[in-house]
């Protein structure tokens, strides 16, 4: 088991990465030795504890945490859910040297963590991500929240977790859809930050489609450092963090546009093809790049092709996306690991690449 210690502004947090599920619980001893709470909670995605239910009474057991599952869809990603937990917290009395442990994915972390940044005005959360996308992205860099209003996101705050732990063998259960999801957004790491990942993943497809141990560990551990480096140095998302958005402006009005049957990942997969034959038109990048990269989602099984459903729909969704003031601005990028941030991007300019890629024959 290792530990990383990252400083994010004045605040400092650690990263555990664990091989076992059993080793998860030296973790947590060692953290909550630390801050010795007052009593502990663990708030579970329901998909979670049902495949990890004696793992987790067990550990609610011995860590005499009181348990609380939530459904994690997108759409009770919500403010009824955040009441839901005010109240379990509440009736259990939890106060401000409490500590909440949030297990499952995306959706509980942020959700979780959004409910321990206000309750009194803040209390002590663990993060024990447990999708790919989680261990790579979401469970670092401080951001939680939830959607009102079926605007994704858009009521939140910047509030760190006390620790991360980060358990590979989750991976395993993930179904496959996940699992590829989590690749678009360790593809789209690759590309805006790490040529080395991506020769990696080209040369290694096989072994992290059998997730094998040694190469998610090197995919995880190299994305996390990345996010760590960025919301380092761009914790409020004000300049650089602007980066991680790669692909995700198409992704995002993709989701929209499919009614959430494309997958966060796969949608962002998608939205990368469309930036790449976007930036070949704007700064001249490397065709070869985007044959490298349609080569590796085919290798692993990546969907490559979309139909927008209704045009007018999906370009209302990227003008709405809250990345976007009244112009459309895109991450694209000049080569790997050089990207350039707000770029102006026309309609026409998204139409021509958006049939040059995910509507082409790629
Ligand atoms: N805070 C951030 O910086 C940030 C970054 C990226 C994404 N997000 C958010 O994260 C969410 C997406 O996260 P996600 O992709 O982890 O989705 P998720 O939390 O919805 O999990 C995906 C599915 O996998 C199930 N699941 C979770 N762990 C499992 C396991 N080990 N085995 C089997 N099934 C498991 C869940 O129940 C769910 O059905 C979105 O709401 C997105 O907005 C936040």
């Amino acid at each position: 088991m290792k530990k990383n210690s990252i400083d994010i502004g004045i605040e400092k947090y650690s990263i555990y990465f664990t091989e076992t599920i059993e080793q998860i619980k030296i973790s947590l001893k060692e953290i909550i030795n630390v801050y010795n709470p007052s009593k502990l909670f663990l708030i579970c995605d329901i998909n979670v504890y049902n495949i990890y239910k004696s793992f987790v009474n067990e550990m609610c057991i011995e860590m005499k945490a009181e348990l609380l599952n939530i459904c994690c869809l997108e759409e009770k990603k919500n403010i009824d859910t955040v009441s839901a937990i005010y109240d379990f917290l509440i009736e259990k009395h939890a106060n401000r040297d409490s500590m909440v442990i949030a297990l499952g994915g995306g959706i509980a972390g942020d959700i979780v963590g959004f409910a321990c940044s206000t309750y009194m005005r803040g209390i002590k959360f663990i993060n024990v991500p447990t999708t790919l996308i989680s261990q790579t992205d979401s469970s670092v860099g401080g951001k939680v929240g939830y959607n009102y209003k079926d605007i994704k996101n858009s009521i939140g705050a910047f509030y760190n977790p006390k620790a991360v732990i980060i358990c590979i063998d989750f991976i395993k259960t993930l179904p496959e859809e996940q699992f590829k999801s989590g690749l678009g957004e360790v593809i789209k790491y690759s590309l805006i930050y790490d040529k080395e990942m991506l020769n990696y993943m080209e040369t290694n497809y096989k072994d992290i489609l059998n997730i094998s141990y040694r190469s998610l560990s090197y995919l995880i551990k190299n994305c996390v450092e990345i996010k760590r480096q960025v919301v380092t140095e761009d914790f409020k998302d004000e300049g650089l963090r602007n980066i991680l958005n790669f692909g995700h402006s198409i992704g995002h009005a993709i989701e929209v546009d499919s009614h959430y049957s494309i997958s966060h990942g796969e949608a962002v997969a998608l939205g990368i093809l469309v930036a790449l034959k976007i930036s070949e038109g704007k700064f001249n990048l490397d065709k070869n790049l985007y044959s490298r990269i349609v080569n590796l989602y085919a290798n692993l099984g990546i969907r490559l092709n979309y139909d927008i459903s209704n045009y007018d729909e999906f370009m209302n969704a990227l003008r709405h996306d809250k990345k976007n003031d009244q112009n459309i601005r895109f991450v694209l990028i000049k080569d790997i690991a050089k990207c350039e941030i707000k770029v102006k991007v026309t309609e026409d300019e998204i139409r021509t690449a958006i049939k040059e890629s995910i509507e082409g024959d790629s």
